[in-house]
């Protein structure tokens, strides 16, 4: 169904806080480990924490319990002795683990989430009239992504570089795309971006105008320019009433 496997996917499944007390606190926490789709090596894991320290985990691929304080040494000694107990905590592995493996895979693994695509004029050198454009993808799940750029419908290789895709830590990704290029007047550049979020590859035409921080500061500037006019021939209209009334006004 699915090729792509994380390396080591981990379902926190339950996580029993049984009591947070005057800055104490004690939880179980219950683990279910998977490296690969058809569950061989599936791990469940049971684990007592108290404040962070954990003093004793049991283990489904050992079968065992084992102690990290001396407590814990010494309740693992007493476990790993009851064959009920043993039983019972490794039939976790199956009844809980594998069990809703499917469930967790679809919900989180095989999950899809589509890109954000940007193209976006990055510097327009005059000297050299040439152009960099830079296409980005943002917060796409699953990796595995391509970008392409497209002058009037076909594929440029030239001058084209491309960061990797980038893990951004909360399962999202993110790539740049960069095409250095001369712009001609009437052709149309597009960034083609695929993705398995897609059914079929996507295109962004990129729009030759000014970029919007660029036009910003044209029309902060214009603004500023009328603003400036306004008053100056406020100020020479007043100075011109004044100056002609003063003549009018009788001097003896
Ligand atoms: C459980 O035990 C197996 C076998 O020793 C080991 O390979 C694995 O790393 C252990 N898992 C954890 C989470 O400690």
């Amino acid at each position: 169904m699915c090729t792509w496997f994380p390396s080591a996917f981990r379902a926190l499944a339950a996580l029993s806080v049984l009591s947070v007390v005057d800055g104490y606190s004690y939880h179980i926490q219950k683990e279910c480990r998977y490296s690969s789709q058809d569950l061989k090596d599936t791990e469940f894991l049971e684990r007592r924490i108290f404040n962070k320290q954990e003093w004793l985990r049991y283990n489904s691929t050992l079968n065992e319990y084992i102690g990290y304080t001396d407590i814990g040494v010494k309740n693992a000694d007493r476990f790993n002795k009851d064959e009920a107990e043993l039983a019972g905590v490794h039939s976790n592995l199956d009844a809980y683990c594998k069990n809703n493996a499917e469930k967790y895979f679809k919900a989180i693994l095989w999950n899809k989430v589509e890109p954000t695509v940007k193209v976006k004029t990055v510097k327009a050198s005059s000297e050299r009239h040439t152009t960099k454009l830079q296409c980005s993808a943002y917060d796409f799940y699953p990796e595995g992504i391509k970008l392409k750029w497209l002058r009037n419908g076909e594929e440029v290789t030239r001058d084209v570089t491309s960061t990797e895709e980038l893990y951004d830590g909360d399962w999202y990704h993110q790539i740049h795309s960069y095409l250095e290029f001369t712009p001609q007047s009437g052709e149309t550049i597009e960034c083609q971006v695929d993705h398995s979020s897609f059914s079929q590859p996507k295109t962004y035409k990129w729009d030759p105008s000014l970029p919007e921080g660029e036009r910003n500061k044209v029309i902060i500037g214009a603004s500023g320019l009328v603003l400036g006019l306004v008053f100056s021939i406020a100020g020479l209209v007043y100075y011109k009433k004044k100056s002609t009334g003063r003549i009018l006004v009788p001097s003896s």
